[in-house]
């Protein structure tokens, strides 16, 4: 299975922390934001991947990055987000670097305690398909929120106004090589993007989409309060394995 990480978007909610950088270049706690991202896919086994970036700032992913010897990877493929077209849209970029593998999307922003390996090991028994990761979070409006109808989900909605379930779909997504004829058959939503939830509801009415419990804490740190709690909750557990930032 290859890995991309998702980290273009003007990261408009972070105005003005993003005027001068790309929110994927910001610091959580004691690394840059997308160091985390890759170390997941890494923790994962996957250690083929590609960083989607975009904006004014792409060639400091480069600068930061290099081939990814930090953590042990022999190469890292980088590819540009031309404007503001949403998730689905830069995913649509990495078809040619999937050259029809299975895949595991990151989005660069998320951030999580615990692997998500026996996740992963359970989409390459799969075969086919695709495979999400739940959280149940108390404040679901602000995601794609999956509707559960017993062992699986109904449909998924993007940040509704009454969430139908507390289970939030966190951005991390694993897909079969379907992924981008579906990608292509998406139309722009309200907010003029390629919305992942389409994507996500297409296996969803195909009747190929599964789905795991994320173990641990998880959370996205697109806005001034989940930057902050990202780098909190970080912190903690650094001091709860008995390492603070200090001493590194
Ligand atoms: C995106 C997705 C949403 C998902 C979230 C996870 O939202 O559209 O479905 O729950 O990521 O972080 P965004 O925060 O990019 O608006």
């Amino acid at each position: 299975m290859k890995g991309i990480v998702l980290a273009g978007g003007t990261g408009s909610r972070l105005f003005p922390l993003t005027k001068i950088t790309n929110k994927h270049l910001l610091p959580i706690y004691d690394k840059p934001m997308i160091y985390y991202p890759i170390q997941t896919l890494v923790d994962a086994g996957i250690t083929d991947i590609m960083v989607v970036t975009g904006g004014r700032n792409s060639g400091d992913f480069l600068r930061l990055l290099a081939n990814g010897k930090e953590f042990g990877l022999k190469h890292i493929a980088y590819t540009y987000q031309e404007g503001e077209g949403g998730i689905a849209e830069a995913l649509g970029l990495c078809e040619h670097f999937a050259d029809g593998q299975p895949i595991c999307v990151v989005l660069g922003d998320n951030i999580m305690e615990k692997s998500i390996r026996s996740a992963a090991d359970d989409f390459r028994a799969q075969k086919r398909g695709a495979r999400i990761l739940l959280k149940e979070v108390p404040d679901a409006g602000r995601f794609g929120v999956a509707e559960m109808a017993g062992e699986r989900i109904a449909g998924i909605e993007e940040k509704p106004l009454n969430p139908k379930s507390n289970c939030a779909v966190t951005g991390i997504y694993m897909y079969d090589e379907t992924v981008f004829q579906k990608i292509s058959t998406c139309k722009p939503s309200h907010r003029n993007e390629l919305e992942i939830t389409d994507v996500n509801n297409a296996y969803i009415q195909e009747g190929t989409m599964s789905f795991s419990f994320l173990d641990g804490w998880w959370t996205d740190a697109g806005t001034f309060d989940s930057l902050i709690r990202a780098a909190n909750l970080v912190q903690q557990s650094r001091t709860n394995n008995g390492i603070t930032g200090d001493q590194q």
